[in-house]
């Protein structure tokens, strides 16, 4: 660590990201968990954004480096050219953001964003995330439990499933002009499934704000699922008693399930998931049953199809 000054420096600050993080999660695991949160500052400045690391939910892969992270996005409202979303998505405002959290709940409510970033303690949290085009990456994640979100709404009894819905604003998201997908970009996940604590609601990566290709200025991410589940810039989330029609079921009903876990053993009707390039990498690598967090998530699918409910 640097020395204390009255504004310490961080050491992300000099040095490549993806080399403090991957010394970070050496001196994390020579350090143990205990002096953790020494390397940890929770706050704003400026586009700085961090979260207190939290190791029980780091793999202990290399993270991708952050211009790649940046520079390789599938967003659609930003053309579909994997570097579009980085050159145009300058043009999404994300102040003033609101997100509203409506359906099957007792306590409806319209979210600021800024309300939101205070919601629940920020985390870093380093997942694994694979693309459904079997790319995949390692990212540090900035965010909290979506559960916290959640429960703050109160779902009633009728609630089953949560859907989240992204801007339409074809004036700041040129790819909506195009009918490449049904707009606005839908996801949804079953309401165990969204409760469970890997899922989480992420405002920013590498210790900043989320870029706007990544899908400022919040996003969900479910670490066992292929990453279209995981809807950017989102504005509404809506509880509901029936499973949600999401964007890409509509644009592909064969290709493209509900559930979408990760699953090598299901390959995609037009190619094999069974392996993975992980951005950087060279050679390819086996893909893990549900993107390596069976441990955790198996038994939400426990008796289920995963042929059939793909
Ligand atoms: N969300 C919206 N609104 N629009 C999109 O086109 N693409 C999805 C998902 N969320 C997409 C989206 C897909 S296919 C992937 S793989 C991930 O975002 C990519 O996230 P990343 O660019 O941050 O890696």
């Amino acid at each position: 660590m640097p020395g204390r000054t009255e504004k310490p420096i961080k050491a992300s600050e000099i040095t490549a990201p993806e080399l403090y993080y991957s010394r970070r999660s050496f001196m994390q695991l020579a350090v143990g968990a205990a002096l953790a949160p020494l390397l940890s500052q929770s706050a704003w400045a400026g586009d700085k954004l961090s979260g207190k690391p939290n190791p029980a939910y780091a793999v202990p892969d290399k993270p991708t480096p952050r211009e790649d992270i940046s520079h390789y996005n599938n967003f659609y409202e930003f053309g579909t050219d994997k570097e579009a979303p980085a050159k145009l998505a300058g043009s999404l405002k994300t102040r003033p953001w609101t997100v509203a959290v409506e359906g099957e709940v007792h306590r409806p409510k319209i979210f600021d964003i800024d309300e939101l970033l205070r919601l629940a303690p920020l985390e870093e949290r380093i997942y694994r995330f694979r693309c459904v085009e079997t790319w995949s990456m390692v990212i540090p994640w900035v965010g909290f439990p979506l559960a916290e979100l959640i429960k703050q709404v109160e779902p009633t009894g009728n609630a089953k499933f949560v859907e989240f819905i992204t801007l339409h604003d074809p004036a700041q998201m040129p790819g909506q002009r195009s009918s490449v997908l049904e707009w606005p970009y839908r996801e949804g996940l079953r309401l165990d499934e969204a409760m469970h604590p890997l899922a989480l609601l992420a405002v920013g990566l590498y210790g900043e704000v989320l870029p706007n290709q990544n899908g400022a200025p919040l996003r969900v991410v479910v670490p066992w699922k292929y990453g279209f589940k995981s809807a950017k810039s989102i504005v509404k989330i809506r509880f509901l008693e029936q499973p949600p029609l999401t964007a890409w079921m509509k644009a592909g009903p064969n290709e493209y399930g509900f559930y979408a876990n990760v699953n090598p053993q299901v390959d995609h009707p037009r190619w094999s998931q069974a392996r993975e390039r992980r951005i950087g990498d060279f050679f390819r690598r086996q893909t893990l049953p549900f993107n390596g967090y069976a441990e955790q998530v198996a038994g939400l699918y426990a008796g289920m199809d995963l042929n059939r409910f793909f």
